[in-house]
């Protein structure tokens, strides 16, 4: 019911969102991934299409369904998610990256499993791209909305990583207050400064970031 009286101030916006973790394989049965449970990215979906947008989800490893109405497009990893977000990005209005994007990945993924041996085993590791520093480097980008989780100087640090990938605006949260929580308790930094928003469930506060987006285009 409440879904359904959604202002629609998305109307006609086409917005894509990355949501969950990548996982990034050493052989056929490891993996190196961040935790993410993928429920905020996944609740700004669902908001997203109740406000009349028309959403694409890209998503990496969740537990979780794809809600109704969106177009949901599954990358394991980071360089799967980062095609299809490119292949995905001409015709976007907005984008928000609020997966959990594995900053390296192994230099070498093993076709066979590694047997144990030696007492300890290096593994060597490649930078991945950044996904949304990349979008919004884009000649004419679409709105682009980050994400940042902290475990300390949570504003400080996102407000860096906002100016660093030209982001106009992050939503900024503690790893505690955010990680496989139903709730969340975070803040939104733009260029008029930060903006406190009370802790909610997800689907809440997903509402209200996309109706400060909305006010932002
Ligand atoms: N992000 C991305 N691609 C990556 C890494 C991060 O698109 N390869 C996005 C995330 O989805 C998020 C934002 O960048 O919207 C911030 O991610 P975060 O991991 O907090 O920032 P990093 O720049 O990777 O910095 P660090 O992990 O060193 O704190
Ligand atoms: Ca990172």
């Amino acid at each position: 019911i409440e879904a359904y009286f959604q202002p629609k101030l998305l109307k006609g916006k086409k917005i894509l969102i990355t949501a969950g973790a990548t996982l990034e394989m050493i052989d056929p049965v490891r993996a190196i991934t961040n935790l993410s449970s993928g429920k905020m990215g996944y609740a700004i979906a669902q908001a997203a299409y109740e406000m009349g947008a028309d959403v694409t989800l890209v998503s990496g490893a969740t537990a979780l369904n794809p809600p109704n109405g969106v177009r949901n497009i599954s990358a394991t990893s980071a360089a799967t998610m980062y095609q299809n977000v490119m292949q995905n990005i001409a015709s976007q209005d907005i984008f928000i990256g609020v997966a959990a994007v594995a900053d390296y990945s192994p230099a070498q993924t093993q076709q066979q499993k590694i047997k144990k041996s030696e007492q300890s085993l290096s593994l060597e590791l490649s930078r991945n791209k950044d996904i949304i520093a990349e979008v919004a480097s884009l000649p004419s980008p679409p709105f682009c909305v980050g994400f940042a989780a902290e475990t300390e100087n949570l504003l400080e640090y996102a407000e860096a990583k906002r100016l660093k990938k030209k982001l106009p605006l992050i939503v900024a949260n503690l790893t505690s207050d955010a990680m496989g929580n139903d709730n969340n308790k975070v803040f939104l930094l733009d260029s008029n400064g930060t903006h406190p928003l009370e802790q909610a469930a997800k689907i809440e506060i997903a509402r209200s970031l996309l109706t400060h987006v909305a006010s932002m285009l």
